[in-house]
């Protein structure tokens, strides 16, 4: 639903994005995740047709992103820039009567879709606020419901959690899966990790204008794991055990996390791990507990980095 192919825009000779190839399925959650000044925001101005690109191509479902499409484009979208102005003497509901009446949405059908938006974005209560009395996570809320406002199918927010508590942040996660059980397809940049792994179906990792990765939470998880790490909870001798593991090809830094646990890393592949497990049993040692610790995004988005 949304795709660039090779698209660049550089700024000074390593500013910029490069050669970017994103591609966000229809109906998905795609977290778009960088540190600051890796091209989220270049990129995404390039998709809402804000920015030239200097070569390249992005599409917006079967459009390509041209000036001659931008305004069947702008129909499909709604863009939530990761700063955005308001009119500071509105009340909300002028606000996005004033955005819906931009996009011609006939004035009788207003009042039902900005009463929608706001459900949506759970700021019903904020209707007659003034714009300005607003703090920030209530803005982000109004600039989401304005984003709404014409119904678009796909939704491109920069950065919609920045700057929010942590509370207000479970409630924009909360309101992002909302919409995308709508059947919305979302593209979400973002420099926090956790936020993302949670909520999002597909990853694209950006470091220095490159997409280094691209995939789903797991297989990027998986596949960009340094190394395995297995814990187990033994019923045995500990020092029988700790021997026979020790002598298991591809384990290494076998350390005991309690009494009756042992941590260790493993080199082999995925496949092999079970042959650990195997060979313990086969060694009479006891075992009560078994597992595979899973990496989390940020581990891995760390190596990534750090190897880049
Ligand atoms: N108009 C511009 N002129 C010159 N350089 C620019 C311009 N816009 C962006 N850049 C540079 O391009 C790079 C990518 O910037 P961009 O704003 O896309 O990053 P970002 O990933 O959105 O960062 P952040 O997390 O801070 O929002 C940065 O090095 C930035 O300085
Ligand atoms: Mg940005």
């Amino acid at each position: 639903m949304i795709r660039t192919e090779n698209l660049t825009k550089g700024f000074a000779k390593d500013r910029g994005i490069f050669s970017l190839n994103l591609d966000v399925p229809a109906g998905k959650i795609y977290g778009f995740v960088g540190p600051n000044g890796a091209g989220k925001t270049t990129t995404i101005k390039i998709l809402c047709g804000l920015l030239k690109p200097d070569s390249g191509k992005a599409f917006i479902g079967d459009l390509e992103v041209l000036p001659r499409n931008i305004s069947e484009i702008k129909k499909k979208i709604g863009y939530m820039p990761d700063i955005f102005g308001v009119y500071e003497q509105m009340s909300v509901w002028e606000y996005l009567d004033f955005y819906g009446a931009a996009y011609k949405i006939p004035a009788k059908k207003r009042k039902q879709r900005i009463e929608e938006v706001l459900k949506l974005t759970e700021a019903m209560h904020m209707i007659d606020y003034q714009v300005t009395s607003l703090s920030r996570g209530m803005r982000q809320r109004i600039g989401l419901a304005k984003t709404l406002i014409h119904d678009p199918q796909i939704l491109i927010l920069d950065e919609p959690a920045g700057g929010l508590d942590p509370t207000a942040r479970i409630e924009m996660r909360h309101t992002i899966s909302r919409l995308s059980a709508l059947g919305k397809t979302i593209l979400l940049s973002s420099h926090i990790l956790p936020e993302l792994s949670s909520v999002c179906d597909i990853i694209g990792i950006i470091f220095k204008g490159e997409l280094l990765v691209q995939g789903t939470v797991k297989d990027i998880t998986r596949e960009l794991q340094e190394k395995i790490v297995i814990n187990m909870t033994l019923d045995s001798d500990m020092n029988h055990a700790r021997g026979i593991l020790e002598r298991i090809e591809h384990v290494a830094d076998v350390k005991a996390v309690d009494e009756d646990q042992f941590q260790c890393a493993f080199n082999g592949t995925r496949d092999q791990v079970k042959n650990v497990l195997k060979l313990l049993i086969d060694n009479d040692v006891l075992v009560r507990w078994f597992s595979e610790n899973e990496a989390d995004l940020e581990d891995v988005f760390m190596n990534v980095i750090s190897h880049k």
